[in-house]
Parts: C-alpha cells; sequence; structure tokens
C-alpha cells in the first residue's frame, strides 16, 4: 500500500508532494521496479484530492522516467537510470578522448597545452613585467563609454538586437566599417564586409574557404603564432617566405609563384606580428602586382591598421586591389578592446557571400548586441577619440621603450628594429649560443617575460636568437622596469 502524507497549505503544490514523495521511495527501493501504482482516481479517492492533481503526478513521474504507463492500464514503476551525480560520475570518461578524436584535433590540442604548461598571464607572478601577451592595458579599456552604448541599444533596440541578427553582421556596423575603411582609401561597401567574431574567426573562415588538407600557402616567416597550428590543423602545406628587413622577401616568393600553386598568401604589412616591419608602398605595389599576375588571393591582415602613430601612413594593399585580389581583415581588438570579439573581412562580394555561407553554418551570426554597442560607440565619435588618446599614450609608450633599449642594453648584445607603431619590437640576440627558450626561465627570476623567437617560424628555421617584446599592457614605469630586468637577465645569461 502507497502511504502518502500530503501536507495542505505548506506553499508545495500537492502534485509536488505526490511526485517527490513517490520518486523518494523508488529512489530508496522501497518499491520495486514492476511494481503496480493505484489508478488515479484510487489514490486520489485516498490522498482526498482531486484526480487530476495525481494525474498531474503520474504524468511528472513519467516525463522523469520512474514509472511507465500502458494505454487503459496501470503505471508501473521501472528501471530508471542513476543519475549521474558528484558521486556516481566516474572519474574518467570511458571514452579516451585522446585516441577517438582527429589526429589533427588532438595536435592542436598539444600545442595549446605546451604553451599553457609554460606562462599564461595568469600565471605570471605580480612582481614580473610581462612583456610578452599581445592584449590591452586594462587600465585604458573604456569600460564607462561602453557601458552607456550596451545601455542605449538594449534601451532603444533591444528587441531587435536581443534576436538573431542579420548574417553578415550588424548594417549599421558594416557601413560605418565600410565608411571608415575610406578613411584608409579602401573603397568597398557595406556588401563587401562581413562581421566575424574577431580577425582570428576571419583567418579561420578563409583558410576553409580558399584551402583544402595539401593545398599550399604561402606565409611570412617568421608570422602571428596562433595562426601556425591552424594551418597544421587543415593539413596546409606551408610555403614559408622569409621577412626581411623591409617585409617578406617578394624576389623569393616570385620565385615560389612561378613553380608552385599557391592558394593564398597571408600577411601582416604593418608593423607585423612579431618583426614589427611595416612595408613600404613600393614594396606592397610589387606584392600586388605579382598575386595579380598570377591570380592568388592576398589575406591582409590589418589588425593594428588604427595603431600608426610615428610617420606617415603607409596605405593598406586592398586600397589598390582594382581586381578584387585582397581579402583585408580588421579588428577592434587591438585599439578597442578584445573582449567585445568582433572584426570585420573586406573583401570581393562573390567571396564575402561565400565566406558568409561558411560563417552561417558554423555560428549563425555573430553577436548583435555587442555590435549594436559597437555601432554606438563609434558613431557618437568615441571611438575616433578613443584612437587619439591611444595613439599620444602608446607613442609615449614605445619612445620609452626604445630609449630604454638604448640606454639599458650594452653596445653589441642586442639589436631591434624600430617600429613606426603597434606594441611589438623584434629584437635579436647577437650572441648566437644563447637560446631566447632559455630566456624566460631565468626572466621569471630577474621579473621579467617575453615571447621567444621559435613560437613565430613555420618551416625549418628555429629562430632561437630571436624574441619579442610587446608594450600593450604596460605603462611607461612598467616598460622601463621590464627593460632594465631583460638586460639584466642577457647579462647574466651570457656569463652562465
Ligand atoms: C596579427 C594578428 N592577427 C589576428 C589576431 C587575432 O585578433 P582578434 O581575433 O582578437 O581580432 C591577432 C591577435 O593577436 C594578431 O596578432
Amino acid at each position: 500500500m502507497l502511504l502518502l502524507k500530503l501536507k495542505h497549505n505548506n506553499g508545495i503544490p500537492l502534485y509536488n508532494q505526490i511526485t517527490d514523495q513517490i520518486k523518494e521511495m523508488i529512489e530508496r527501493d522501497v518499491i520495486k521496479p514492476g511494481y503496480k501504482l493505484p489508478s488515479t482516481r484510487t489514490l486520489a479517492d485516498r490522498l482526498g484530492v482531486n484526480r487530476s492533481t495525481v494525474y498531474e503526478a503520474y504524468q511528472e513521474l513519467w516525463a522523469l522516467g520512474y514509472i511507465e504507463s500502458r494505454p487503459g492500464s496501470y503505471s508501473f514503476v521501472r528501471k530508471r537510470q542513476e543519475l549521474a551525480t558528484g558521486n556516481t560520475r566516474k572519474t574518467k570518461s570511458i571514452i579516451p578522448w585522446n585516441k577517438q578524436v582527429s589526429p589533427a584535433s588532438e595536435n592542436i590540442y598539444r600545442t595549446l597545452h605546451l604553451i599553457r604548461s609554460e606562462y599564461t598571464a595568469e600565471s605570471v607572478p605580480p612582481n614580473v613585467i610581462n612583456l610578452s601577451p599581445l592584449t590591452m592595458d586594462k587600465r585604458l579599456l573604456p569600460v564607462e563609454d561602453f557601458r552607456k552604448c550596451m545601455n542605449k541599444v538594449l534601451r532603444e533596440s533591444g528587441t531587435k538586437v536581443l534576436d538573431y541578427g542579420e548574417s553578415n553582421g550588424y548594417g549599421k556596423l558594416r557601413t560605418y566599417i565600410a565608411n571608415r575603411l575610406q578613411l584608409h582609401s579602401i573603397s568597398v561597401t557595406a556588401d563587401e564586409v562581413l562581421i566575424t567574431n574577431g580577425s582570428q574567426q576571419g583567418i579561420d573562415l578563409i583558410l576553409r574557404l580558399l584551402t583544402e588538407p595539401g593545398s599550399k600557402i604561402a606565409v611570412e616567416s617568421p608570422t602571428y603564432s596562433l595562426i601556425i597550428p591552424l594551418l597544421k590543423y587543415f593539413k596546409l602545406d606551408v610555403v614559408s617566405i622569409p621577412m626581411l628587413a623591409d617585409g617578406l622577401d617578394i624576389d623569393y616568393l616570385e620565385k615560389v609563384l612561378r613553380k608552385e600553386k599557391i592558394s593564398l598568401i597571408y600577411t601582416i604589412p604593418n608593423f607585423q606580428n612579431p618583426t614589427g616591419v611595416t612595408t613600404d608602398q613600393v614594396h606592397r605595389e610589387r606584392l600586388l602586382g605579382i598575386c595579380e599576375k598570377h591570380r592568388v588571393p592576398i589575406v591582409e591582415d590589418g589588425f593594428e591598421e588604427e595603431m600608426k602613430y610615428f610617420g606617415n601612413a603607409v596605405l593598406p594593399i586592398k586600397s589598390m586591389d582594382k581586381g578584387g585580389v585582397v581579402i583585408y581583415i580588421g579588428t577592434f581588438s587591438k585599439v578597442l578592446s578584445p573582449g567585445i570579439r568582433i572584426g570585420w573581412i573586406a573583401a570581393d562580394k562573390d567571396c564575402i557571400e561565400r565566406l558568409a555561407a561558411i560563417k552561417r553554418y558554423s555560428d549563425l551570426t555573430s553577436n548583435a548586441v555587442v555590435q549594436g554597442a559597437i555601432y554606438e560607440y563609434c558613431s557618437r565619435g568615441y571611438y575616433d577619440l578613443h584612437i587619439k588618446r591611444m595613439h599620444r599614450i602608446f607613442a609615449r609608450r614605445m619612445k620609452t621603450a626604445i630609449k630604454a633599449l638604448r640606454k639599458y642594453m650594452p653596445a653589441g648584445k642586442v639589436s631591434w628594429v624600430e617600429p613606426a607603431g603597434g606594441y611589438l619590437i623584434w629584437l635579436k640576440l647577437e650572441n648566437h649560443k644563447l637560446d631566447t627558450l632559455k630566456l624566460n626561465k631565468a626572466g621569471l627570476r630577474n621579473g621579467v617575460l617575453v615571447s621567444p623567437g621559435p613560437y613565430f617560424f613555420t618551416g625549418n628555421k628555429r629562430g632561437h636568437e630571436y624574441f619579442r617584446i610587446c608594450i600593450s599592457t604596460l605603462n611607461e614605469e612598467e616598460i622601463e622596469r621590464g627593460i632594465r630586468n631583460l638586460v639584466k637577465t642577457i647579462i647574466q645569461l651570457e656569463k652562465s
């Protein structure tokens, strides 16, 4: 006999009380699988409740898998799978993920793990000046202005931006970006712009669009370190084009293009990551010329286009692109905020539409609330003001870094290239016996971290004599202290 005790007026609906008590009896094995529950009418009469209350409780028990009922018959207790809880869950999955995943994804996982096991921004002790990460100085993020824009968007266009957005990105923002690109003499319409989740997604989409396993692609060596594992993931055949003092080696590239079928060329013409090199107009014209001749798409990564604060601006390659050869990538990450995860691709409409189709099936749309807020932020003029402020601050910070290198670095130990903007300085240890992979172990003791050269090289060159420093998160005092600590570390390494 099923003994249930119901409390009226205790705030818990009666059907809930019935459900919970039967559930508990089943879980405690008081009633076992196969046990026949009383009919809804019988139980309702016994408990003095409405029949529909019992019916609702049985429905709930059925939905949770505790009972089964056959049409026109009674309900029976069934053997239900135990819930997976903290206590019942196995400590290790029965799926051997490391073996079951694709080899390419295992490879990318191991690469990330290897880097993580070194130093992440979070694991760096507070006394260490971290000259490694290329992210923004938290003290400069325009939190308050952005909050106002978020509020306005939600207040005035809440129902629009909380819905799935337009698949190519928020229309007004695309128009704004197309107009802003005009300032850099790039002529595109809003239809030729695709909003992405950061420029990293832009790169991923372009690789998916233009390559298949085994495709040959040309990249500068050294290059942006976070695309290297991706190239492996896509099983691409990477042709490394050496970086010279004035940009990628065009003669070398030309020879490659004469011999090989190349699917695309990835280049960073401004403040190249990691070398800081900015190519000149002639270099850009030559590069475009040979790519036009060989009909090879150029992926121009303009990640820091807005961060030119010394000297005259050189126009992007895309500004001369009459034939629709250049796929330009931009981002708000390196001047406004990396956390908003908004970038864009500007390219020929046929290309954009194909990229948009891939994006559509991978993430449906980008975050419309944030795109709305960015549009608001830009159209109020905040973005222009913010860029001006960033230029003022980073022109000073970069001068401080160069001055400190000149002042503290003993002659002949290290050489470097002075960038025309951005945040990066690429340095070379003149003593070839030193290995920059060993720099951070000693650096950590002296309160400094850098990015070792080998992180950035593709192909056979190891680049162990190079390293990159980045000033994007540090103020002038920190930059100077970091460089003093770096000098101390290099001198110590030489002696050891
Ligand atoms: C050269 C370059 N391209 C693209 C990116 C990706 O940036 P995001 O996805 O934040 O726009 C970075 C990030 O550091 C970068 O250095």
